[in-house]
């Protein structure tokens, strides 16, 4: 099975992973968590060009094409192997990322941007996606509390606030596949929440 965590900026996703992984384990269930970009070595070099803030001159177009680079490897190097195993890969961010981030965020042209996920994965769509839904203000102060400030961040708050309708209307299309987690609640409650669903979705399959 393959679960993926989605979100805009500072709706702690990060955070929440080793605890939603290590109940899992607790349950008995194989599990493998890694992220997007990189969870490859060539995608890990990928991603030091993507978030280096050095890199103000990035044509949304490359970014766009270096993150379905990245994602290639990562599907055919990391997802695919383990779900063929029977293993439950967790992904923090995957396809989906693309489509609000460069999609909606810079405004490029959807069914373009669509074709190129298409062609990076393969067309490998997640079992389910949970959104960690944060207002943008408020996740964009946590990131730069927390200071993991990266070159994406530092776009306008209106790229964040189109990255998060984005996301909406991906919940909108397609039901079956997301769930949608307020993550402006307290962190424990947020927690809780993750866990009930991605543990409901593997007893169901
Ligand atoms: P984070 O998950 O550590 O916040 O960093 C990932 C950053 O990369 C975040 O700003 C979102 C961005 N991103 C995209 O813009 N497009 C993508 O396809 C992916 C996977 C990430």
């Amino acid at each position: 099975m393959f679960i993926t965590l989605e979100g805009p900026e500072g709706s702690g996703k990060t955070s929440h992973i080793p605890y939603l992984v290590e109940y899992l384990r607790e349950k008995g269930y194989t599990i493998f968590p890694t992220r997007e970009p990189g969870g490859t070595s060539i995608g890990e070099q990928v991603r030091e060009v993507l978030h280096s803030l050095k890199n103000t001159e990035m044509h949304a177009r490359t970014e766009t094409l270096l993150y379905q680079a990245a994602r290639a490897q990562f599907v055919e190097q990391v997802v695919r192997p383990r779900l063929a195993r029977g293993e439950i890969v967790l992904s923090d961010r995957y396809a989906d990322s693309t489509i609000a981030y460069q999609g909606y965020g810079h405004q490029q042209d959807l069914e373009q941007v669509r074709a190129l996920v298409k062609y990076a994965t393969g067309g490998l769509v997640p079992d389910l996606t949970v959104l960690l839904d944060v207002d943008v203000e408020m996740g964009l102060k946590r990131k730069k509390k927390a200071d993991e400030w990266n070159r994406l961040d530092a776009y306008t708050v209106e790229f964040h606030q189109r990255v998060r309708s984005g996301y909406l209307e991906m919940v909108k299309q397609e039901p079956g596949r997301w769930v949608v987690v307020d993550a402006g609640k307290a962190w424990e409650i947020v927690q809780g929440e993750l866990k009930n669903v991605v543990l409901e979705k593997i007893q169901k399959a």
